[in-house]
């Protein structure tokens, strides 16, 4: 088997639509203090690319989701792996994500955390894939919109392999 990667959206696009929803973040959120949440592993770049060029106050907690196992779709069960090390609890929240997919992940994870009750709850992911949706999901910042295609890097992996790379590629796996 033999993997190939075909660049999908290029280093700087990417760079340059995270400063776009920072601005719109920093706008949006002005006068208030963020609590922004990771989800491990797939949106730690992400998230931490967004929170370099976000200027209202920031505070920062990770929680380790998965559903994908290392295949290339969506187990369809979630598991909270490590959850939050902060009480969220009358903040502002924001859920980081690297994909919004089937929508189960982000489905899962606002009905756990709303019943914590943050003041607001607002979901920002760099990649939608609004044709795979199976669970309602309200998303608040969207980077792109891209087609059901297999997706890895800035973040996002194929059997953990790939996340390290700058730009977004599309993922063939072809036969020896
Ligand atoms: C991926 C991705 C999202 C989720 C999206 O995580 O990072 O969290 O799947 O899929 P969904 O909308 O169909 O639920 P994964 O389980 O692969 O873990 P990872 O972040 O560690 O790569």
């Amino acid at each position: 088997m033999k993997e190939e990667i075909r660049v999908l959206i290029e280093a700087d696009k990417v760079e340059e639509r995270v400063k776009q929803l920072a601005e719109q973040i920093n706008r949006e959120y002005e006068g208030k203090k963020l609590h922004l949440i990771c989800i491990l592993k797939g949106s730690v770049f992400f998230t931490c690319e967004l929170a370099k060029y976000i200027k209202v106050p920031v505070t920062m907690d990770f929680i380790t989701v998965s559903s994908y196992g290392d295949g290339l779709t969506s187990s369809g069960c979630i598991t909270v792996k490590q959850d939050l090390t902060m009480d969220i609890k009358g903040r502002e929240v924001l859920i980081i994500e690297d994909i919004v997919d089937s929508g189960r992940t982000l489905s899962y994870l606002s009905h756990m955390l709303k019943k914590r009750n943050p003041a607001s709850l607002n979901i920002c992911t760099l990649l939608d894939k609004p044709e795979c949706r199976v669970s309602d999901v309200t998303v608040a910042y969207t980077g792109f919109e891209i087609e059901d295609l297999f997706v890895v890097g800035f973040g996002l992996d194929y059997a953990q392999k790939y996340r390290n790379l700058p730009y977004i590629g599309v993922l063939k796996i072809k036969e020896d």
